[in-house]
């Protein structure tokens, strides 16, 4: 029996990677040793999913290579095609993708290996293969079939030409590559490490990824960005600082503010905070991006609390035409790459995550039978 369990695992030391570090008192996070404010509007989606799965910034050529594999991982299998408008009718767009990232595995070639060089393979694909899940889902829901990916186009551009279905501008581009940037890895995260729990069983890199989906998509996590447009669309512009003021009496947590590791801003806060306020002037009406800034000065003036990734993320999304129910999904296209990054670490150094419980329940209890109880 463990002594003094700590609730959460708050603070306790999980596992070892090289592929990301938090500063939380400095507010500094590092993808590989590289300062995110460094990555952030420099480096491409695509560079940094390299850096995470293969441990480099890539070379041009390098990244042509990188590139080639991700325009070829974009096919879909057989078994996804045939199930995604059923998936699309029952399912809302977290579990779609949880079904269809293990439907997805049916067709994989090498889903019946971990060695290191089939799971960077599987580490490509399902990176490439994220965002045209979600680009499917979400024309199979609304009646069609969506824009054929561009093989001259990013990820952030594809995405945003298949989810829209226009050719979206640069800054737009630009923007969401750096969304997609910021949101690639994040240490022992709950969704990574609930990845790498599944990855140390000696399990698939699917059956990881699954697990990660899963986890995402709850409310304290990834779930968290699509709260907080919630939030702000269900309030008037001029009543912000009375529904947050009368949320914390209910004892309501306030979507997109606080975080377990960071004791001061997040790093990628201050990105997607100046993103938001350009998006919002440019598209006209900055509605949400001022009564975000509000709902912010009043939960750090009340708590204390400072925004987190999902808290300017949500704005972020909105103006660039994103569906609100998709803004997890969009989460898990950028996290991929750190997911599958994180099982190749596990399993190229790999022993069983088994931690022990404090056990809290009756002791001593005798035995009758059935009809004696
Ligand atoms: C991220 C989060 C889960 C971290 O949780 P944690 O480290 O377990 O911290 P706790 O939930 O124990 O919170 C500690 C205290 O701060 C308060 N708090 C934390 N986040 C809060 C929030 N968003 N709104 C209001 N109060 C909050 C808690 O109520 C608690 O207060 P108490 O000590 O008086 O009970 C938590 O801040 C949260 O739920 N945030 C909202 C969801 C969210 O944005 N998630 C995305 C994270 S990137």
């Amino acid at each position: 029996m463990a002594d003094n369990p700590t609730k959460g695992l708050a603070d306790v030391v999980a596992a070892s990677t090289a592929l990301s570090d938090i500063d939380g008192r400095a507010g500094r996070l590092f993808y590989r040793g590289y300062d995110i404010h460094e990555l952030a509007g420099r480096t491409s989606f695509e560079e940094t999913a390299h850096l995470l799965q293969v441990g480099t910034l890539p070379t041009r050529a390098q990244l042509a290579a990188y590139g080639a594999e991700l325009v070829q991982g974009r096919t879909l299998g057989g078994l996804v095609a045939a199930n995604v408008a059923e998936i699309a009718e029952k399912q809302a767009p977290m579990e779609a993708l949880r079904t269809l990232v293990s439907l997805a595995s049916a067709d994989d070639p090498d889903k019946g290996s971990n060695s290191a060089e089939a799971n960077h393979r599987k580490a490509a694909r399902l990176t490439a293969q994220q965002p045209i899940l979600v680009a499917r889902y979400h024309a199979a829901r609304t009646g069609g079939e969506p824009r054929e990916p561009d093989p001259e186009l990013s990820i952030a551009a594809n995405f945003l030409l298949q989810i829209t279905g226009r050719v979206p501008e640069r800054r737009a581009v630009e923007i969401f590559d750096t969304c997609l940037v910021l949101h690639a890895d994040h240490t022992m995260n709950a969704s990574t490490f609930a990845a790498r729990v599944c990855a140390a069983t000696l399990s698939d890199m699917h059956s990881a990824i699954v697990a990660a989906i899963g986890t995402l998509k709850g409310p304290l996590h990834g779930g968290a960005n699509e709260q907080v447009m919630r939030t702000l669309e269900s309030i008037e512009p001029s009543g912000v600082a009375q529904a947050v003021r009368d949320r914390l009496v209910r004892g309501e947590k306030i979507m997109g503010f606080g975080h377990r590791v960071y004791k001061t801003e997040d790093p990628r806060a201050t990105h997607l905070r100046e993103m938001s306020r350009e998006l919002g002037e440019a598209s006209g009406d900055d509605t949400y991006y001022r009564m975000s800034k509000e709902m912010e000065e009043v939960v750090f003036a009340e708590k204390g609390l400072y925004p987190n990734v999902d808290f300017y993320a949500a704005t972020v999304y909105h103006y660039l035409g994103i569906p609100t129910d998709l803004f997890t999904p969009v989460f898990s296209v950028s996290r991929m790459s750190g997911w599958t990054a994180h099982v190749i670490e596990q399993h190229a150094d790999n022993r069983l995550i088994r931690p022990d419980s404090e056990y809290i329940g009756q002791s001593a209890q005798k035995w009758t039978p059935i009809d004696e109880r």
